[in-house]
């Protein structure tokens, strides 16, 4: 899965294989340079979704909700996605939190619209929770992640994305639901794995996750060997697709660099995380 806002990147990443896009409302401050993702809109979420599948029209993508559109009613949750899936053509919609929002997300499955809950490091709410750091390293923060997770899946949600995650506790966070658990900066033992396209070609200055990992590089490196005469931007970015797509299947992508770990109380956090 990878994360990408325009008709020329969704066209690049469907050539590449790329299986799931997601259209996030990380597009705020990625390419519309605010400072974080909650002014983004929900009509400015719709030009980003369109543009996205009219490039990429055989790939399945999910459109973010942005804030504000999923928290004052279940009607207006409703209401909300199903524009986002009638006016930005996207197959399903992803919403950040558990518990707090389950009726929410039980209201927009119960329209048919396929969703993916958001857990762990969550942008939207980054000043009222706990920031961007990694998340889970607190029996309290373990517990909260277990009731939202299992809120998630029996709410009708048909998978979850972690953020954040130390690794390990990723690992046994997965058995605590039976639907797909995909993973971005939480380590390799989940279903699947997200990348900002952003990060994957190294084209966002302000700053690099850790989780964070750019093919740029090493795509020139093996154009150059293919003797490929007139290298482009959009050769660049479908090959880096590539090369990313190849590293996740093969195990390589995340490596130690891009995993958080759990920090001093490893062991007695983790007994506690499978004793739930
Ligand atoms: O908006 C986004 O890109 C996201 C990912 C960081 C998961 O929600």
């Amino acid at each position: 899965m990878v994360v990408l806002y325009d008709y020329s990147l969704a066209k690049a990443a469907e050539r590449a294989g790329i299986e799931v896009i997601l259209v996030g409302d990380s597009v705020g401050m990625v390419s519309m340079g605010l400072k974080s993702t909650t002014p983004v809109t929900l009509d400015e979420m719709i030009v980003f979704c369109r543009a996205v599948s009219n490039g990429a029209p055989e790939t399945f993508i999910i459109g973010d909700m942005p804030f504000g559109t999923y928290e004052v009613s279940e009607q207006f949750a409703v209401e909300a996605a199903i524009k986002l899936v009638k006016n930005g053509n996207v197959q399903a919609v992803k919403l950040e939190g558990g518990a707090r929002v389950a009726s929410k997300i039980r209201a927009i499955c119960n329209a048919n619209i396929p969703l993916m809950g958001h857990l762990g490091v969550t942008p939207q709410t980054a000043v009222a929770t706990s920031g961007y750091k990694p998340y889970g390293k607190t029996k309290s923060q373990i517990l909260e992640l277990k009731n939202d997770m299992v809120a998630i899946e029996n709410s009708g949600a048909y998978s979850i994305l972690l953020e954040g995650i130390p690794s390990e506790l990723a690992k046994v966070a997965k058995g605590w639901v039976s639907i797909p658990v995909y993973s971005i900066g939480s380590g390799p033992d989940l279903d699947g794995q997200l990348l900002l396209t952003h990060d994957l070609l190294g084209l966002f200055p302000d700053f690099k996750p850790k989780f964070a990992k750019s093919f740029i590089q090493e795509s020139i490196t093996e154009l150059q060997k293919l003797g490929t005469q007139e290298i482009s931007l959009f050769n660049l970015a479908t090959y880096s697709f590539e090369l990313y797509k190849s590293a996740v299947k093969t195990r390589k992508f995340p490596g130690v660099k891009e995993i958080y770990g759990m920090g001093e109380d490893s062991n007695s956090l983790i007994e506690f995380a499978k004793s739930l």
